[in-house]
């Protein structure tokens, strides 16, 4: 739970379990991740994870089951139609959110894939407190187009606010009569907003929201993708919720929509995805696209073995001690590289620890995606892999021309039950040094940019040779073995 009291000093987030299965790490020497990096076009996606020492690129898909999950994959019942396993995952779901049809899905952009594609035609509008790289990508290759409405404040990195994820109503309201409410295909809002960094939305907010949507006979979506961290903010920093236990707070949150979609590969420490439908014929409308892109409607692309394990980890979901852990390790990340001057994500959110790229090398030009320089960086500095979430991570306007991210970010995941707190501290001793360092870092240029959701795969190199340089500076200070 929430900060064990300590004896004789201030309080640690703690671990609250205990390991049983290790993965041996590798450190590579310095040279040879700089040789690495080259070989991955500078973009930490291509690294192998085998070269990679606190690999923190995402929390999607690497978070640790627990001895109940591992141990309920062995109940898995293969079956390529009617699984007991799916009808057991479907009860689960309906008795945590009270939505009783479960389309299931291999993950959760083909849950996006699938709402798109049912709800979007040319010319609609989308609404979301903020996009996410694949729920935008599919509203906008069906011609539509996203209305990001988060309120001003959520977008500014330094900030005490609760809730950064919260929709702005004015803007919402504006946005309706403007676009006509027949024209907007749904509302999405995201819980624990991925892209600003983690940030919560509060009940309060999702329930005007939804209220005013639904007023408008507009359809609302629940991304729950990053649902864990936002009801464990709700639970800490909402005063009206404070009482309430998480289960009670999930119920109270569902019942406000009629679709909640996530990937559990995030929710639920697995790897799959869900859309609940609230509505039996809106169910029955989309259930042709998961026989046509998933698999069948029994297990949607997912291994029943997944889905054994899922079904506890829905459950774990709804503990508190679960939850909690995350965001304490991520506030306490924040924390520690905020007091060195490094300029932070605050307050600290869920998902990871977040780095305002463009504050930390603001002599890098937006076009040479600083976020992305930073990131490479780190790597070369420490064995540590992040993600870029900024410019480099949006796609070209219409012209050619660079869209500048509004958040330039270089993100720390913290997959769940995943690391110590000795490795999150080597973790803070490395950002700190590259901090002091940060003149040396110099910006990328692409060398093979696909159109489409580029960052994934895209390679470039850098403008100068600043890795060498940097690379030396490094070794002079830890020496050439590390
Ligand atoms: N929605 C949110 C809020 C997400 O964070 C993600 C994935 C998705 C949808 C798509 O789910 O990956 O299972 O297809 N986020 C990952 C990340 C990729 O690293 O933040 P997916």
């Amino acid at each position: 739970m929430p900060a064990i009291k300590f004896y004789s000093r201030d309080p640690l987030p703690m671990e609250m379990h205990k390991v049983k299965i290790v993965q041996k790490l590798n450190l590579l020497p310095a040279k040879e991740r700089l040789a690495k990096m080259k070989e991955a076009g500078f973009n930490t996606f291509l690294l192998h994870n085998g070269d990679i020492f606190m690999d923190m690129l995402t929390d999607s898909g690497v978070n640790a089951m627990s001895d109940n999950m591992q141990s309920a994959m062995l109940r898995a019942d293969d079956a390529y139609a009617g699984s007991e396993t799916f009808y057991r995952m479907q009860d689960k779901l309906e008795e945590i959110f009270g939505i009783p049809y479960l389309l299931p899905t291999h993950q959760g952009r083909a849950c996006e894939h699938i709402l798109a594609t049912h709800f979007v035609k040319p010319g609609n509008c989308v609404i979301m407190n903020y996009h996410f790289t694949t729920s935008k990508a599919h509203v906008t290759r069906l011609g539509g187009h996203v209305e990001e409405l988060v309120k001003d404040e959520g977008l500014i990195s330094k900030s005490n606010l609760p809730f950064k994820g919260n929709i702005d109503m004015d803007k919402v309201k504006a946005c309706v009569e403007k676009e006509g409410a027949d024209n907007i295909a749904y509302m999405r809002l995201e819980a624990g907003t991925n892209l600003i960094g983690g940030q919560p939305i509060s009940y309060e907010n999702m329930k005007e929201a939804t209220e005013y949507a639904k007023a408008n006979g507009i359809v609302t979506i629940l991304d729950a993708s990053l649902l864990q961290d936002n009801l464990y903010f709700i639970k800490t920093r909402e005063e009206s919720m404070k009482d309430k236990s998480i289960r009670e707070i999930t119920r109270m949150i569902a019942d406000l929509f009629d679709i909640i979609y996530f990937s559990a590969r995030k929710f639920g420490f697995g790897r799959g995805g869900g859309i609940l439908v609230r509505d039996e014929k809106m169910f029955h409308e989309m259930e042709d696209y998961i026989t046509m892109f998933e698999g069948f409607l029994t297990y949607g692309g997912m291994s029943v073995k997944e889905m054994e394990a899922l079904i506890i980890g829905f459950e774990e979901t709804m503990d508190l001690d679960v939850i909690s852990q995350g965001p304490q390790f991520i506030d306490h990340c924040v924390r520690a590289l905020d007091a060195h001057g490094i300029p932070m994500i605050t307050p600290g959110g869920g998902l990871g620890a977040h780095i305002d790229a463009r504050a930390v090398v603001s002599h890098i030009p937006a076009e040479q995606y600083p976020a992305g320089s930073l990131v490479a960086a780190l790597y070369l500095c420490g064995g540590i892999r992040g993600m870029e979430r900024g410019t480099l991570s949006e796609e070209r306007n219409p012209d050619g021309s660079e869209r500048i991210a509004s958040v330039e970010m270089v993100r720390l995941a913290f997959p769940r039950r995943v690391f110590t707190l000795s490795q999150t501290e080597y973790v803070i001793d490395r950002v700190k040094w590259l901090y002091d360092h940060r003149d040396l870092i110099g910006g990328l240029r692409f060398v093979h940019e696909p159109k489409s959701l580029r960052f994934f795969t895209g390679r470039l190199e850098p403008v100068s040779d600043w890795p060498e340089k940097l690379v030396a500076a490094y070794e002079a200070e830890f020496g050439e073995d590390q």
